[in-house]
């Protein structure tokens, strides 16, 4: 018997120029570069340029993806991208890339905060398995900085700016976990944690955009639980253990529950690709940037298998596997 598999054809990402260390927010808040490293693992991040905006950074990760795949964007069928940024209420940010790298059929945003990115790769998963399009584009783009509140230091020194860019395309697989492409997705979300994490303003509320707000400690208590549970269906539905995984690839909000999701998935950490120390919690573009770096250091090879995870407001939380 022979399935259709979304296989990955190649990634790439972008961070905006501008480094911000962490000794950068003591002048702001009452806060300290040895605090947000001890608690967060975090060291710096990026943040946009002024009048650089979301898609920008979607643009630039698209093209590095299609350069890595060796494809033109007029092969892309559909792009799919998840952030909580977009340049504006509407049209879809996805819509901009669709236009700058010459892609037809059609493309849309999905909206699950860090958890985006999941959900992206979810739906296109179902519309390659589906038939409803052959080669996909899933972006993972963010502009945090823009709704950080920078008098609230429980918040602004851990939130970053960047894209990370995957493309899959449809190919036939025997539906045995040795496949390439994505061996499986599981996604949650519950309602009833809204007031943990959000942002303070919408188009039908406030009529701005609005800060993040969040409630940190009881986030982590939530997304430690919640990531080891979701990271173990996902792995049980496909017949493998942490043994099988190559690389975890977690979204990267903070060094402690990273370390405490993979142990709970029986992975050691020098299986795990890190890269919060670099670019803070970069929300959806999160885990592609963290794939892409990877991937472009040589670290993820052809056949590895790929446990990816992330939780964010909603909250939102999802799991997958990829052999890439
Ligand atoms: N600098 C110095 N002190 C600080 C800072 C700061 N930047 N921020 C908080 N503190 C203080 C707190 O006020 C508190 O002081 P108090 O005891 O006097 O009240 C103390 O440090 C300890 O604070 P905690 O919040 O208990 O510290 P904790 O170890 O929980 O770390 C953190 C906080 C980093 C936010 C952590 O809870 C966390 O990572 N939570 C999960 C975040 C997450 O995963 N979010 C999901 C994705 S985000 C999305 O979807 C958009």
């Amino acid at each position: 018997m022979t399935v259709t598999r979304a296989v990955a054809l190649g990634c790439g990402h972008y961070l905006p120029a501008r480094i911000v260390e962490n000794a950068e927010f003591a002048d702001q808040v009452e806060t300290s570069d040895q605090w947000i490293r001890e608690r967060t693992g975090i060291e710096r991040r990026h943040f946009a340029a002024e009048g650089e905006a979301t898609s920008d950074l979607a643009i630039a990760a698209a093209r590095a993806a299609l350069a890595h795949a060796g494809i033109e964007g007029r092969e892309i069928d559909a792009i799919i991208l998840a952030t909580a940024t977009p340049d504006a209420t509407f049209p879809a940010t996805a819509t901009q890339v669709q236009q700058a790298i010459g892609a037809g059929g059609f493309a849309f945003d999905v909206q699950a905060v860090c958890a985006g990115f999941m959900y992206a790769l979810a739906t296109a998963d179902a519309l390659i398995r589906g038939g409803q399009a052959r080669t996909i584009m899933v972006i993972g783009a963010e502009t945090f900085s823009r709704i950080l509140d920078f008098t609230d230091r429980r918040t602004c020194v851990l939130f970053g700016d960047g894209a990370g860019a995957l493309i899959l395309r449809a190919e036939e697989g025997t539906g045995g976990n040795g496949d390439r492409g994505v061996l499986g997705v599981k996604l949650r979300s519950d309602g009833a944690h809204r007031e943990l994490l959000y942002v303070d303003g919408g188009p039908s509320t406030t009529g701005k955009a609005g800060k993040v707000r969040m409630e940190g400690p009881e986030v982590f208590k939530h997304a430690v639980v919640k990531l080891a549970d979701i990271a173990h269906e996902v792995m049980e539905a496909a017949g493998v253990s942490g043994a099988d995984v190559a690389w975890m690839v977690p979204h990267q909000a903070n060094l402690r529950i990273i370390a405490s999701t993979a142990k709970k998935s029986g992975l050691p950490m020098e299986k795990v690709v890190v890269t919060v120390q670099e670019h803070g919690n970069t929300s959806a573009a999160s885990i592609p940037l963290a794939l892409s770096v990877a991937v472009a250091d040589g670290r993820i090879r052809r056949g590895d298998l790929l446990l990816m995870e992330g939780i964010g407001g909603g909250l939102a939380w999802g799991a997958a596997l990829l052999r890439w």
